[in-house]
């Protein structure tokens, strides 16, 4: 049976109808050109859209193939075995296969459970900053796989403790499922501190991973810190005008997002029922779980290789991630929890 594996957090609606129309209607002159980023010859129409929408300099915007392309761009400039990257605990896991091997070093600060949450422990992050001067700081806010946040003033605090030729990357690939989040507050640290970055994903929420677009918004030394050229030639132009066309299909990414929020929390409220599984509080399209023993993962691995679709992703240590997108699947997935909550 081939499985439709749908457990990494990608979001599976279609784009918004602006998307397609623009995928559509693309005109083929549009391609004959080279679309250098800015003050080229033809400039890049993504970069003032951003610029605009954010209300910061064109200059501080930086436009990628995806976040993978600028994480790139950051660790190609830093030196092998000798430079330190510090991020948490439980991190997104590309970091350690492409850090490794790059043979740059991975440090981490703790993380902890309290009550229902996973916690950044925000004091160890300034600790293991001052103990070993890393180059960067990264932190995901929602984190992959935990699906907490970091508020403003831990994030602050963090500006706060740092040097100035410190890049701290705040990565919100997971951006848009959390209705608390205060958007403006952090835009607005990016004017206090020159070596903040914001970093931003097509991926997730506007549901085009496969097109492989993000950008940054940088403070003002950003650019200095990374001896960042701007690409002489240009991005894809088609790519800037699909991101230009979701960025305009707010109303179109809203629902779906309040969807997929709504399913998470009614699926983090059924599993509470349960006994054998032990959910925490998410930000992001993912729930992070507890398992309660090896023998449960045993049991889970044998019921996944029957299913169609997978939406859980075992971790270390009886820990489980679980991509929230459709309320079928969900509920799909519930009742397997169900099954095996009742049997043990
Ligand atoms: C925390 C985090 N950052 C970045 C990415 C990758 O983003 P992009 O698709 O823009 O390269 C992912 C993908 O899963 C992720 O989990």
């Amino acid at each position: 049976m081939k499985q439709l594996l749908m457990n990494r957090n990608e979001v599976f609606q279609r784009p918004s109808p602006k998307v397609l129309n623009t995928l559509k209607n693309f005109k083929a002159e549009h391609v004959n050109r080279y679309f250098d980023e800015i003050d080229g010859y033809y400039n890049s129409i993504l970069i003032p859209k951003i610029s605009k929408i954010f209300g910061i300099s064109d200059k501080q915007v930086i436009i990628s193939y995806g976040e993978e392309d600028f994480f790139r761009t950051v660790f190609e400039r830093l030196s092998l075995q000798k430079d330190f990257i510090l991020t948490s605990q439980l991190h997104y896991s590309y970091l350690d296969k492409y850090l490794y091997f790059k043979g740059i070093n991975l440090l981490t600060f703790r993380m902890y459970e309290k009550d229902k949450n996973f916690v950044f422990d925000v004091e160890d992050c300034i600790k293991q900053y001052q103990k070993f001067n890393p180059k960067v700081i990264l932190i995901a806010s929602p984190n992959n796989p935990t699906g907490n946040s970091l508020s403003v003033t831990e994030l602050e605090k963090i500006l706060k403790n740092t040097r100035v030729e410190t890049l701290v990357i705040f990565d919100e690939a997971y951006y848009g499922f959390d209705e608390g989040y205060n958007q403006q507050a952090f835009l607005s640290l990016l004017n206090k501190y020159a070596n903040l970055v914001l970093l931003r994903s097509f991926s997730k929420r506007y549901a085009l991973a496969g097109f492989r677009i993000g950008f940054a918004l940088c403070g003002v030394n950003i650019k200095n810190l990374l001896n960042y050229q701007n690409r002489y030639l240009g991005l894809s132009r088609i790519l800037e005008e699909v991101a230009i066309a979701a960025l305009e299909s707010e109303d179109y990414y809203k629902k779906i997002s309040s969807e997929i929020i709504g399913d998470r929390e009614y699926f983090i409220k059924s599993v509470r029922n349960f006994n054998n599984f032990k959910p925490f509080n998410s930000k992001a399209n993912f729930v992070f779980m507890r398992v309660a023993s090896g023998d449960i993962i045993k049991q889970m691995q044998d019921a996944f290789t029957k299913e169609e679709v997978i939406i859980g992703k075992f971790m270390d240590d009886n820990l489980l991630r679980v991509t929230i997108g459709y309320n079928e699947y969900t509920r799909k997935f519930l009742k397997l929890l169900e099954r095996i909550d009742n049997l043990n």
